[in-house]
Order: structure tokens, then sequence, then C-alpha cells
């Protein structure tokens, strides 16, 4: 069996350090260092020769400077003769860049997937991509996580006796609806246009919702213009109550502070996937890194990964 090293990047300290622990391996060191002229160069180590080399690294803010340094360092490991160098990215945040929806426009979800093979990733990890068909882009192996389980053994502590799962938009009904069968809950979606990045549009929501504790469940809350959005309609519609949970919590432009201040949110759940700058009490953030720490010991050791992401 070749030996396993675990390198993190610079994006998420806490999350590599908490899927070490629970592989019971050691971080390998990695020394990053930035010139007079801005370019980066990264320095593995730790012994890569004929290791089979993981790589954490969450493309979150800066994410073009942690794109950057994960490609060195796929570069890096893979010019120190690594066996196979896998890319764990919690957030692949390049995944919203993911069709030709106006002219002239790049597709940076494609471009990524095609950037981190050339420095070297032979296999990919990731949780929850923006949208599944992404998985498609990468040239390379990619188990494909989710957080449903993480989720819904939260939701499970909750009295879910008068709850219905909402999916903003019908693009995350599926997924929406394997969270709410798991919690043995009735879904329902909103029909959901965007417009810019800051702009969206829910015109109606497909299902019942009056008088019921709501979850909406997202794959990311960003500015969170989405979930106001959203929040409109079910008041309107007269929703008792509304928790929301999503894999990736980003809360860009203040979104967790403006999110809870709303009086009929009664909480706000997302994962570790991303560094979280900002607290709430209304906030629980659930950790994947067992579920992550899990899967790079099945993939290390030729086990099957499926079991975590069958939903
Ligand atoms: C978009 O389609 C996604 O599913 C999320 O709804 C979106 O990324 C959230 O972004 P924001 O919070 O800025 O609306």
């Amino acid at each position: 069996m070749r030996e396993i090293a675990v390198f993190g990047g610079s994006s998420h300290p806490e999350l590599t350090a908490e899927i070490c622990a629970h592989l019971r391996v050691p971080q390998r060191p990695v020394l990053l260092k930035r010139f007079a002229n801005d370019c980066l160069e990264v320095q593995l180590q730790s012994n890569c020769r004929e290791r089979d080399v993981f790589i954490i690294q969450s493309l979150v803010r800066p994410v073009q400077e942690n794109l950057v340094e994960l490609l060195l360092m796929a570069d890096a490991a893979r010019g120190a003769s690594a066996a196979r160098v896998n890319a764990v990215i919690p957030h692949y945040a390049y995944a919203r860049s993911d069709k030709k929806d106006a002219p002239r426009i790049s597709i940076g979800g494609r471009l990524v997937a095609d950037l981190l093979v050339t420095a070297g990733v032979d296999r990919v990890l990731t949780l929850n991509l923006h949208s599944p068909q992404v998985h498609g882009f990468f040239s390379v192996p990619v188990d494909h996580l989710h957080a449903l389980r993480e989720l819904a053994a939260h939701f499970r502590q909750r009295d879910l006796s008068n709850a219905v799962v909402v999916s903003p938009d019908l693009g995350y009904a599926k997924s929406a609806a394997a969270f709410a069968r798991r919690l043995g809950l009735p879904v329902a979606a909103g029909a959901k246009e965007r417009m810019s990045d800051t702009e969206v549009r829910i015109a109606a929501i497909i299902g019942d919702v009056a008088g019921r504790d709501v979850i909406v469940l997202d794959d990311e809350i960003s500015r969170g213009t989405t979930v106001f959005e959203l929040l409109d309609r079910l008041r309107e519609q007269g929703a008792r109550s509304v928790a929301v949970a999503c894999t990736h919590g980003l809360f860009a432009d203040n979104a967790l502070d403006k999110l809870a201040a709303a009086d009929d949110v009664t909480e706000i759940v997302c994962t570790n996937s991303a560094p979280l700058e900002a607290e709430h009490p209304k906030l629980t953030v659930l950790s994947v890194a067992p579920a992550l720490a899990e899967a790079i010991s099945r993939i290390h050791n030729g086990e099957s990964v499926s079991s975590l992401f069958d939903h």
C-alpha cells in the first residue's frame, strides 16, 4: 500500500486540520512564497515520491489566489513524482459558471477543470457542485459528495410535524426532494429566474407552504439574493416559520446578519465547506470533515465511495 500524504492550501486551515485528525495522519507542511512581482511559488516540504497525495483547498475568497495556489501545489506534487495527485475541493466556486447564457461569455467551470488536470490533478473529491453536470467538465474521475446526510441529521432533532422542504429553484428540486425523503417530508419549489448576480425573481412556489414550517434548502447562500426573494414569496403564501439550510455558507455582503435579522427566520444551517467569517446565535455550522475524511480514506484504500454520495 502506498503511503498517504495530505497537504492543505491556505484557504481553509481549520478544515484541513480537522480532516487530518479524522484520518489520523499528520498534515504535511507547505511553504508559500510571494515574489516582488506578485508571483506565487509553492514548495511541498515533505516527500511525495510514489505517495498518494491529497491536496485540500476550497475555492473561496480570494478565489483566484487560492486557485493558483492549488494549481501550483498539484504541479509541485506531480513534479515530485507523486503516484497520484488528488485535489480535495470542498467548495468549487467556478461551478456557477457552467453554461453559455449570454453571448461571448466564459465558462469558468470547464476551464478551471481543464487547468487542474493540466497542473497534474489525477482525481477530484468535491462537495455539492452547483449543478450535477459540472461533474462532467472534468476529464479525470470525480467523487461528488453532498451534505444531505449531515443536514438531515440536524433537522431530525427538530419538530418536523408541520414541516415542508422548499427549494428556491427547479434546478435544485431533485436534491431538495432527496432531502425531504430522508426526513419523510413533502417538498415544494420556487420558479426562479436569475437576471444578474444581484437580482433574481421567484414568480411562484409550486407546492403547499401555507401555515407550514418551511425548511429552505439550497446549494449555497452567497449574497442571499435568492433566499430573500424566496422569503417574500413564502410570507405572501402564509408560511409559519422558515429555517434556511445550505451546503456552502458564503454569506457575502453581510448576508448572514441580514438573514438572521428576519423574525420569521428561526435558524440558518450550513456546513464548513467554506471558512465562516461571521458568527450568529441563529447559525449552526455542521462539519463535513468526517465525510471528506471517510471519502479520502476509501479512495486511498481503493474502496467504494458511492455509499457516501447516494441520495
Ligand atoms: C443559484 O442558482 C444557487 O442555487 C444559489 O441559489 C445561489 O448561488 C445563491 O446565491 P445568492 O445567495 O447570491 O442568491
